[in-house]
């Protein structure tokens, strides 16, 4: 894993405190996912009105785009806690049940990379979700008895990059579905500057969307280059981000004016050169890159494919015209198009 690129749309550690100082709190604060946007005003301001809690939610997309952030900012509009859990950190049933007991009226639980819970407490979180309810089975052997214990009407939000590896049963509890996408440069560069106005960075709006088209439609990635071409222009600069500054600076860290970094580049030349364009397997692509096959997917591909530089094929992964074109190769006479007929 190489956690040290600086375009991963995974949490790195300077992330953590660096995020939490420029989360917007309220929906209003919120730039971009407009629909997503839209559907939970209506859901929350429906539920407030009826004095239910909401719904629970399920959030899906890449890394980096702010699920955490959305599920804060539901617990702040229906003006209850918010509780972070993880998929992995909750290892026993009796983990899960003791978060659930200590949850107040109307809270939501906010649980991410939920399609790695581990399928026992997957059985727990059922009922609690369903009924509000946990199952508790005292004594073993033919003496076992089963006791329901009731729990608080709270609010499940799941988030997942990988909707395909939730069970069935688990996906079908969820009353809310919503998809997060990679965000335009437009956005991206509105985020860079209300993150800059927090920061006190002085930053001009070309400068902003220099940083933001190449921030792979990814607010976390757009908030970490910021700092870094903060760096970059305090030192080499008279300390306002302006275009030239952005660009002299991603430029210096190898990240081009797409948001490509030199291991984009080596993955899509190896499968340009070697592969002939392709189709190549994700585990080819993997060992390439150094990353695993799960990471390709998750964190690296998505913005690939919103590019238009590589199509998925059942047979494997193929590189499109647009890839030949920026990496300045020319563009194959066989019209890439047929392979993607396969599909
Ligand atoms: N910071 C990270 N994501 C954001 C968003 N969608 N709106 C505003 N600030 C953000």
């Amino acid at each position: 894993m190489q956690d040290d690129r600086l375009i991963t749309s995974s949490l790195r550690e300077e992330d953590v405190k660096n995020e939490y100082s420029l989360r917007p709190h309220f929906l209003s604060e919120y730039i971009g996912q407009d629909a997503v946007k839209e559907h939970m005003q209506i859901y929350i301001e429906a539920a407030k009105s009826r004095g239910e809690s909401l719904d629970h939610a399920l959030l899906y997309g890449p890394p980096g785009l702010g699920k955490t952030t959305l599920a804060g900012i539901v617990a702040n509009e229906m003006g209850v806690s918010l509780r972070v859990t993880s998929g992995p950190a909750i290892t026993h049933a009796g983990d899960l049940a003791a978060l659930l007991t200590n949850l107040s009226p109307g809270d939501v639980l906010f649980i991410d990379e939920i399609h790695r819970l581990n399928p026992n407490v997957e059985e727990v979180l059922y009922p609690a979700m369903e009924d509000f309810a946990l199952d508790i089975i005292i004594g073993k052997g033919p003496g076992a008895r089963s006791i329901r214990l009731d729990l608080p009407k709270f609010t499940l939000i799941g988030a997942t990059t990988r909707l395909g590896m939730l069970s069935s049963p688990l996906r079908d509890r969820f009353g809310i579905k919503e998809q997060l996408e990679l965000y335009s440069p437009e956005d991206l560069k509105e985020i860079i500057i209300r993150s800059a106005d927090i920061l006190k960075i002085e930053i001009d709006g070309d400068g902003a969307l220099e940083i933001a088209s190449r921030s792979r439609g990814t607010p976390r990635i757009a908030n970490r280059l910021l700092r870094r071409v903060r760096d970059f222009s305090q030192v080499r600069g008279d300390g306002v981000i302006d275009v030239e500054t952005a660009q002299s600076a991603l430029n210096m860290l190898k990240i081009d004016e797409l948001g490509l970094d030199a291991v984009d580049r080596k993955m899509l030349v190896a499968m340009i050169e070697i592969f002939k364009g392709g189709p190549v397997g994700l585990d080819t692509i993997a060992a390439y890159t150094g990353e695993d096959a799960g990471t390709v997917e998750d964190v690296y591909e998505p913005y690939l494919l919103k590019l238009g530089f590589l199509a998925r094929t059942s047979r494997g992964r193929i590189v499109l015209p647009d890839a030949y074109r920026h990496l300045d190769y020319p563009v194959p006479q066989q019209p890439v198009q047929q392979m993607k007929l396969e599909v």
